[in-house]
C-alpha cells in the first residue's frame, strides 16, 4: 500500500549552475497583487454564498463540506471568472447569474479537492488537516458529493441549458484527468502530450469552461471561445507553475507537502525536461519511482537539469497565449486585471 503523503523524505530542490530559477526574479516590479485584483470584483459575495448554499441541519455534514472552504483558500477561480464577467459585460458588473458560476467553479473545485485527498491519502491541505484525515474517507466522499449536489443545483436554478452542458464537462473532464493520470508505461514523445493533455483536464477545464459560461451569460457572447482560450492557456499555466512549486516551494508557503509528486509516482514538466537532458530517467518515470532510491535518483537529475527554468518558460508561453485570447475585449481595468493574473500565476510561491 502506498505511504501516505503527511511531508516528504526528499531533500529539497538544489540552486546549481544548471538551473537558475529564483522565484524573486519572475515578479515584475509593477506587477498588482492577487488581493488587488480581488478588490476589483465583489469576492466577498462569494465566500457569503458558498457558506449559505452548503448550509444543512446535520451539523457533522456542514462541518465536513465547510471544512477546507475555511482552511483561506485563494478563491484563485472565482476571482478570475468575476474579472471575466465584468472585463465582457458592458455594464462591467458581474450579474447574479455570473457571480453564481464563480461560485459553482470554486465549490466544484474544493469538491474534487475533497475526493483527491481520499486518493492521494493526504493528510495536510490549505495549512489544514484533510477531511479524510480530519474525519475519515466515508466523511470525505459525501462531503464532496454534498458540495456537488449544491452547486448542481445552483447551476439548475440559472436556467440556462448551454451553461448546464458547459459546466457539466469540468466534472468529466475532472474524473477523466484522474483516470488519465493512472496510466502507466509509455514512450518518452507520448509522455508531455498525456502530460499537458491530463493538465488541460484537471485543472485548466475548470478555468476555461467557467470563462466560457460567463462570456455566454453576458451581452457579448460572441467572446465566448477567446474567453475559454484565456482560461484553458491560463489554467495550465497555473498547474506548470504548481508543478514546479512543489520541487522548490516549501511546505508552509503551499499549505499542503512539497516534494509529493515522485512520491505519488508522477512526472510533471520538471522531471520530464531533465529526462531530455538524462534519458535514463525516463525508466524511473515508467515504473513511477518505485524502486528504492528511486525518487532520490529523479530529484538530483532535476537538480541536474534546466527542468525548472524550462517549465517556468513553458508557464510564461502559455501565459502570453492567454493574453492574446483577450486581443478583442474593448479595454477596461478588468481587462487588466485578466493580464495581472497572469502575472500573479507566474511569480506565485504559494
Ligand atoms: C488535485 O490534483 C486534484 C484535482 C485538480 C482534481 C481531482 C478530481 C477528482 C478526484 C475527480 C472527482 C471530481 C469531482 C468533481 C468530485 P493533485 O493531486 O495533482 O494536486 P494537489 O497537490 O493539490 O493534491
Ligand atoms: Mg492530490
Amino acid at each position: 500500500m502506498r505511504r501516505a503523503i503527511h511531508s516528504s523524505t526528499l531533500p529539497r530542490y538544489q540552486h546549481t549552475q544548471h538551473n537558475v530559477y529564483n522565484i524573486s526574479e519572475a515578479v515584475p516590479h509593477t506587477q498588482r497583487t492577487f488581493r488587488e485584483l480581488q478588490e476589483l470584483v465583489d469576492i466577498r459575495d462569494v465566500h457569503q454564498d458558498i457558506a449559505q448554499s452548503l448550509y444543512s441541519d446535520n451539523m457533522n455534514l456542514n462541518n465536513a463540506a465547510y471544512h477546507l472552504f475555511q482552511g483561506g483558500g485563494k478563491f484563485f477561480r472565482p476571482t478570475t471568472v468575476l474579472l471575466m464577467a465584468c472585463a465582457c459585460n458592458t455594464s462591467h458588473h458581474a450579474s447574479h447569474n455570473q457571480t453564481q458560476i464563480a461560485v459553482i467553479s470554486e465549490m466544484i473545485h474544493v469538491a474534487s479537492l475533497m475526493h483527491d485527498d481520499i486518493i492521494d491519502e493526504a493528510c495536510q491541505r490549505r495549512n489544514a488537516a484533510t477531511v479524510n484525515n480530519k474525519w475519515n474517507d466515508k466523511v470525505a466522499v459525501l462531503g464532496g458529493d454534498y458540495v456537488i449536489a449544491k452547486a448542481t443545483e445552483k447551476l439548475a436554478k440559472i436556467g440556462c441549458t448551454e451553461t448546464i452542458t458547459i459546466l457539466s464537462r469540468v466534472i468529466r473532464d475532472l474524473i477523466r484527468g484522474e483516470i488519465l493520470q493512472l496510466k502507466n508505461s509509455m514512450t518518452h514523445e507520448e509522455l508531455f502530450d498525456h502530460y499537458i493533455n491530463k493538465t488541460f483536464l484537471k485543472t485548466a477545464s475548470l478555468l476555461a469552461h467557467s470563462c466560457q459560461a460567463v462570456t455566454l451569460l453576458s451581452d457579448t457572447p460572441h467572446l465566448q471561445h477567446q474567453a475559454y482560450e484565456y482560461g484553458k492557456n491560463l489554467g495550465i499555466a497555473f498547474q506548470l507553475v504548481d508543478d514546479m512549486l512543489d520541487f522548490v516551494s516549501t511546505d508552509s508557503s503551499m499549505g499542503k507537502p512539497t516534494g509529493a509528486d515522485l512520491e505519488l509516482g508522477l512526472a510533471t514538466a520538471p522531471v520530464l525536461y531533465a529526462a531530455q537532458e538524462h534519458p535514463e530517467l525516463n525508466a524511473l518515470i515508467n515504473r513511477r519511482f518505485k524502486q528504492p532510491g528511486d525518487s532520490l535518483r529523479a530529484l538530483e537529475f532535476v537538480n541536474d537539469s534546466a527542468g525548472i527554468e524550462k517549465t517556468r518558460e513553458l508557464a510564461q508561453r502559455y501565459c502570453d497565449k492567454a493574453v492574446e485570447s483577450l486581443d478583442e475585449f474593448s479595454g477596461s481595468q478588468w481587462k487588466e486585471g485578466l493580464v495581472g493574473v497572469t502575472d500573479v500565476v507566474l511569480s506565485r510561491d504559494s
